[in-house]
């Protein structure tokens, strides 16, 4: 069974991507049939690749994750931290999801490579699969490194200064998360560890389906400069995008040497 939770969250950011239809249309929308193209055991649960009304959705535990119907919020997490980071700029992206805000990186002349951390191997696979002709192909680019691993494992043990953006869309918001141990990402260690890893000029991305106070205040304090970005999805609340830039107490000095630590990404 597959839940969407009206009201919540999830199903806001699911109206914004076509993931729960607008009401009058919902049980039209959800009579029509769904085509299951692979069901799989995720790392964290089920996860089910389906195909409806056209689309392609991704499915984890019953809930949904990801659709190709919408990206407006997406794809402007990534160019809004590739506009301010300093070029050519070396950026990560966790997760892939459809490969939608990888895309968008890629069409970035500020670019210069991406980092893509997804823990699911299906999810790699039908990005370079089925999803392939929707996403550009975006994961077989030169620039892409992609690290089949678990984004706070990675980050934890990333070289400090050797990114100059973070952009973190793994669950529908800080206080949605798709498994517990994202936690992390959005409380205080997560975000010294982010401040840490990027360059001096560097900026976090967060994506949030809603406005959370609490999260900016803890930005506040590993970052100087915190802009929150509502991007309107035609109904209910807006997405949100969390930008943070220039890292309080950063590892890098502006001279470019490094602090101490490993010094290789893998
Ligand atoms: C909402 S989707 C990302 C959508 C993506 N921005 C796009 O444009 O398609 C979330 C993705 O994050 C992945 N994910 C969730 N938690 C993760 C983690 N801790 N480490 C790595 N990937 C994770 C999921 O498997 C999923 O592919």
């Amino acid at each position: 069974m597959i839940v969407h939770r009206q009201g919540s969250a999830a199903a806001k950011r699911g109206q914004a991507f076509g993931r729960v239809p607008p009401a009058p249309l919902y049980f039209a929308v959800m009579a029509q049939e769904t085509t299951v193209i692979e069901r799989v055991v995720g790392s964290c649960g089920e996860l089910v690749l389906q195909r409806r009304d056209g689309h392609y959705e991704i499915v984890a535990n019953g809930v949904f994750l990801m659709d190709t119907r919408g990206r407006r919020s997406e794809l402007l997490q990534v160019t809004a931290a590739a506009d301010r980071m300093p070029p050519p700029g070396r950026m990560l992206i966790g997760g892939l999801g459809v490969g939608f805000a990888l895309a968008a990186a890629l069409a970035h002349p500020g670019v210069g490579e991406v980092h893509v951390l997804e823990r699911e191997p299906a999810v790699l696979r039908w990005n370079r699969g089925r999803l392939a002709p929707l996403n550009g192909d975006a994961l077989g680019d030169g620039r892409v490194r992609t690290h089949e691993a678990d984004v706070v494992q990675w980050l934890a043990k990333a070289p400090a200064g050797s990114l100059d953006a973070i952009c973190l869309d793994v669950d529908n918001g800080p206080e949605w998360l798709v498994s517990p141990g994202n936690a992390w990402l959005y409380a205080h260690e997560g975000l010294r560890t982010a401040a840490r890893v990027l360059s001096p000029d560097g900026v976090l991305t967060i994506w949030s389906a809603a406005r959370t106070p609490a999260l900016v205040v803890r930005m506040h304090e590993h970052f100087t400069e915190v802009d929150v970005i509502d991007v309107s999805v035609g109904r209910g609340e807006p997405d949100v995008i969390l930008l943070a830039r220039v890292p309080r107490n950063s590892a890098v000095e502006r001279s470019g040497s490094i602090a101490p630590g490993p010094t290789q990404i893998d």
